[in-house]
């Protein structure tokens, strides 16, 4: 007993160890901290159980059967975050270079099962250079287990992948399945080939950095989410992040209590949409000023800023927004933050996060590269979104809801339980000017003419009051009272019950 107990002992400072000290400075000198430190920082103190640490991979290839790290380079288990359930699996770069092997692969599927059964989040602390070489095709079976399961998982439990390394090949493709990918600047990077492979096959010269980097893939590929400074920073936010969410399809997220009243008023909306309907502001203003102690936690904000998503609290329940930002392309709707919306507004669908929608969308934006890109396909994904969304949803439109974009925008048509106007709304086919001259061509020759013909259609037709008139909007609010009525409508909404036609799945255009 005594010396099974000393064996214990043994191969569990063996498996703590990782790679070895050298290997753990080479990481600290990165600036990157270790799998167990991850751990550490990320769960609530003391609460991580550890499984399966003295797993050992089973190849016997390449002189492998001579070298064992108990554990073999992933830290799995569970524990708690502000005390609610996560299951979490840290790879440790210091073995093997974290690469996933049959048995590493095997660790992370038994924490994804488990964590199916409980129903709570699994959280992924990525730091591997992908397929275990020396395991070949045995190391690619286990990516396939951990793929299927990602997919079976999805819009059952929230699932975040924390990119805090070098992620390439297999690496990459189950964070691209689950709902959020975070990284960590200059430390963290994506790619399905590196930079040597691209040289020899498109000539290209281009750094990890340029290639797969934080910032590459928070502005440019849109393929991650955030991009945080360094891994405390990462691994703190990622527990403020947990925290808006529900453990589970079933559930509701967490209510956190508040001491900003419901029925606060805020003045100072009455003067945020500009007289000048031309003129920009800022839609952040307008989250920032409703939700509640203004914390809101805005997702992929470098990524297709035209468009803004992220979590906030109503009354101290989540809620997802998304809002048209006239700062950026005047608010138009693309191809990339079509994509952008819809993708989040299917988690929070699938999650039971109500959606709050902010409208000021001049319409589609035109042009060949749209076109050409599928505009029409990506667009549809958001209208595809909204209109299969059950969850509440309450809509408010602040200046422009033109053309199709008024439909999309989580309209009345598209079952929003409550859509508001503001005063300065313009709900129409398209803004005055764009109007007249198509139904008044003959006369585009007489200025005079076209700018009464444009001041009549704007009295007319740009306001809320057509809307109105056929109950497309619910009311005309004051801008100052928006908070008070969206927690109102969230209120009565909260035990609204809508389903889908039975089916096996819809057919998103994707
Ligand atoms: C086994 C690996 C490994 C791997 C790294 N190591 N990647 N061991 N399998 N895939 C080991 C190294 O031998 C080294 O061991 C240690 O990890 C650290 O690696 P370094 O190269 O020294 O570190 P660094 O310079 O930081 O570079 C990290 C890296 C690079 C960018 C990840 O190692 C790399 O390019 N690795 C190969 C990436 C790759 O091609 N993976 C296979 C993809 S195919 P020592 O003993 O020196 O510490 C794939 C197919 C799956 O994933 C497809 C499923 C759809």
């Amino acid at each position: 007993m005594h010396d099974i107990i000393e064996m214990l002992e043994e191969k569990r400072a063996k498996a703590r160890l990782g790679g070895g000290q050298r290997r753990i400075d080479s990481q600290h000198k990165k600036g990157k901290l270790t799998a167990r430190e991850r751990i550490d920082l990320f769960l609530d103190e003391g609460t991580f159980e550890e499984w399966d640490m003295f797993v050992e991979h089973r190849c016997t290839d390449f002189g492998m059967e001579n070298d064992h790290t108990p554990g073999d380079g992933v830290v799995t288990g569970y524990g708690t975050v502000n005390g609610r359930l996560v299951f979490v699996f840290s790879q440790d770069f210091t073995v093997y270079g974290g690469s996933l092997s049959e048995t590493h692969a095997e660790k992370i599927c038994k924490i994804m099962d488990q964590a199916m059964k409980v129903g709570a989040p699994c959280i992924g602390l990525n730091d591997s250079g992908g397929a275990r070489i020396q395991e070949g095709i045995a190391s690619l079976g286990g990516y396939a287990d951990v793929f299927q399961r990602n997919v079976e998982a999805s819009g059952v439990i929230p699932q975040i992948s924390m990119i805090m390394g070098p992620c390439a090949g297999g690496a990459v493709y189950s964070p691209a399945m689950t709902d959020f990918i975070f990284m960590v600047k200059d430390t963290s990077f994506m790619f399905v080939t590196g930079p040597d492979v691209v040289k020899t096959v498109t000539h290209e010269e281009v750094t990890q950095e340029q290639l797969g980097g934080a910032i590459t893939h928070t502005t440019k590929s849109g393929v991650a989410h955030l991009a945080f400074e360094n891994d405390v920073e990462a691994l703190l936010k990622l527990r403020d992040f947990v925290d808006f969410l529900p453990s589970n399809n079933k559930e509701q997220a967490p209510v956190r209590p508040t001491t900003d009243p419901a029925d606060r008023d805020d003045m100072s909306l009455d003067t945020l949409v500009p007289d000048n309907a031309n003129k920009p502001y800022d839609m952040l203003e307008l989250i920032h000023k409703v939700v509640d102690e203004g914390d809101f936690f805005e997702v992929m904000p470098e990524f297709a800023k035209n468009i803004i998503i992220g979590f906030g609290r109503m009354n101290g329940q989540t809620v997802g927004f998304v809002a048209n930002q006239p700062m950026v392309l005047a608010g138009c709707l693309d191809i990339d933050s079509s994509i952008k919306a819809a993708r989040f507004v299917r988690f929070c669908d699938a999650f039971n996060i109500p959606l709050v929608t902010f409208v000021d969308v001049p319409g589609f934006m035109p042009g060949t590269d749209q076109e050409y890109n599928g505009i029409i396909t990506h667009g549809a994904k958001l209208l595809y979104a909204f209109a299969e969304a059950t969850v509440p949803k309450v809509t408010v439109i602040t200046r422009k809801a033109y053309g199709g974009a008024y439909d999309v925008m989580s309209s009345k048509h598209l079952r929003g339980d409550v859509n508001f106007a503001w005063p300065s709304a313009e709900i129409a086919v398209m803004g005055a000017k764009g109007a007249v001259e198509i139904i008044f061509r003959s006369d585009i020759g007489d200025a005079e003419k076209i700018q009464k013909r444009t001041d009549e259609y704007a009295t007319n037709f740009t306001n809320p009051f057509k809307a109105g008139a056929r109950g497309f909007i619910d009311d005309v609010i004051m801008p100052h009272g928006t908070r008070r009525r969206i927690c109102q409508s969230l209120a009565m909404l909260k035990n609204k019950e809508l389903k889908n036609p039975a089916r096996k799945h819809g057919n998103i255009p994707l």
